[in-house]
């Protein structure tokens, strides 16, 4: 590996970053809203199951074929399958663009909060419900916070794998955690808590059905940031003495558990405040401001602006993940200055996502897609994003199988990992990555993106 690429100075180095990529906006704002409308412990069963089962070996093998390669998604992938392979990173590198186009405007949103609930009078406000709506259609405020999110993001990207993050996240992850155990215990002593606690723990298996299913994977694919090259990019930045295995357990269970915890916070709020569990994407915007109102106005402010000061924390360290992976390329490949890429495609991806930006009402057009059951444009990118991060999962397995091959995968985690060869862990993850992953992955995306567009109920009766 060439030392001016840059590599993590020390091993946690790695881990918490790759750890802040996976925490973010996924896990305390759209786990809790899926988990709401998809039965609550049913979904959180299933979503476990997809973590443990099919999302850590992808994980495992998407860090070992960026490490070997040393690179970028599109040259690890060309440095090691060569031909037209090239082009399964390049398409990584495409969704990721997507993917940060809107992630940007929700954090924007976050950050919107964070201002009118620390500086502004958000909580004197009566319907939080209402206020959300309006507030997330009012365009030149969140152009303006969207913009000062990317630019950050964009600063911090042109400095390279700075000791800057290593060291934000050192503060930011624990700090994350304090906040949320605070909330949950909060949130437990109020009426009607116990209701709360039942629908997200205790699983009715009566409510899984194919939607459970699907949203289950997706979101868990979503949440560790996994299938477009994240982890590649960061795994080319990796020392070869560290351990993958035990690296991406610890990400998977850092990523989780905070996930765990954001429902944990949320449900019983939501029970106790007699909203539906079933809002979507405004659920946590609607229900936590309600909580920070009930703790008064000096308290509720700062308990209320530091936690969304920490999501936006947490949707920083995502967001500079993903703007690293075309970053990276065109340094790598193109031989660009850092800097300057990084400037440049944070401002072409906010120019993206204005789009989504205005499918909150502004735009008709946008805020009703008539190709897509009248949907906004954002829930658009994100399912088509959400598919192709399966997809990309799916094809990397294939890739590794078919092309890198599975001893090559085995040789690059057995560096740092002692006795990996003789383990049931390998046998374990050429099982997952050579057959159970390609096949459950690739069956699921083939359902997932035939329900998106025919409906499962019109072509099978089911669904
Ligand atoms: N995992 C992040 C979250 O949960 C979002 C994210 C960052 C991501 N990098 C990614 C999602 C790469 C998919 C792919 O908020």
């Amino acid at each position: 590996m060439s030392e001016h690429r840059g590599i993590f100075s020390s091993r946690m180095g790695f881990i918490l970053t790759a750890a802040g990529s996976a925490v973010g906006l996924g896990n305390i704002w759209r786990f809790p809203y899926l988990a709401g409308e998809n039965g609550g412990a049913a979904f959180l069963f299933i979503y476990l199951i997809c973590v443990f089962t099919l999302c850590v070996p992808v994980m495992i093998g998407e860090i070992a074929i960026g490490r070997r390669a040393g690179t970028d998604a599109y040259g690890s992938y060309k440095k090691l399958g060569g031909g037209k392979w090239g082009y399964l990173g390049l398409f990584g590198i495409a969704v990721g663009i997507f993917i940060l186009s809107y992630y940007n405007v929700v954090a924007g949103w976050a950050f919107g909060y964070f201002l009118e609930i620390s500086f502004g009078n958000l909580l004197n406000h009566q319907n939080f419900g209402a206020f959300f709506g309006e507030y997330v259609t009012n365009s030149g405020t969140i152009l303006l916070f969207s913009l000062g999110f990317m630019v950050m993001t964009a600063v911090i990207v042109g400095q390279g794998i700075a000791a800057g993050i290593e060291a934000a996240n050192k503060i930011m992850m624990p700090a994350l955690y304090v906040i949320l155990i605070a909330l949950i215990i909060y949130s437990l002593t109020l009426p009607n808590a116990m209701e709360g606690l039942k629908f997200y723990l205790v699983p009715d298996v009566g409510k899984i059905n194919t939607q459970t299913i699907f949203d289950g994977l997706r979101q868990a694919f979503f949440s560790l940031s996994l299938g477009m090259g994240t982890l590649m990019t960061y795994g080319s930045y990796m020392r070869k003495d560290q351990n993958i295995i035990s690296s991406a357990a610890t990400i998977s269970i850092a990523d989780t558990s905070v996930a765990f915890l954001a429902g944990l916070m949320i449900f019983p709020l939501v029970f106790s405040e007699g909203v539906e569990p079933t809002q979507g994407p405004p659920l946590v915007f609607i229900v936590l401001p309600q909580i920070f109102h009930s703790m008064g106005p000096i308290l509720g402010r700062f308990i209320g602006g530091s936690f969304f000061l920490l999501l936006c924390f947490a949707a920083l360290t995502s967001t500079i993940s993903l703007l690293e992976v075309p970053v990276a390329y065109l340094v790598d490949q193109k031989k660009f200055s850092r800097k300057r890429v990084s400037w440049g495609v944070a401002l072409l991806i906010f120019a993206i996502g204005l789009l989504s930006m205005l499918s909150m009402g502004q735009v008709d057009f946008l805020t009703k897609l008539s190709f897509y059951q009248d949907r906004d444009f954002l829930t658009f990118v994100s399912d088509m994003c959400d598919i192709s991060l399966t997809v990309g999962g799916t094809m990397m397995c294939l890739f590794i199988r078919y092309r890198w091959k599975i001893h090559n995968m085995d040789e690059e985690v057995a560096l740092g990992a002692n006795g990996y060869l003789q383990s049931a862990t390998r046998k374990y993850l050429d099982v997952t990555i050579s057959w159970i992953c390609p096949i459950l992955l690739g069956i699921m995306s083939i359902l997932i993106i035939l329900d998106k567009f025919i409906g499962l109920k019109v072509l099978f009766g089911w669904g």
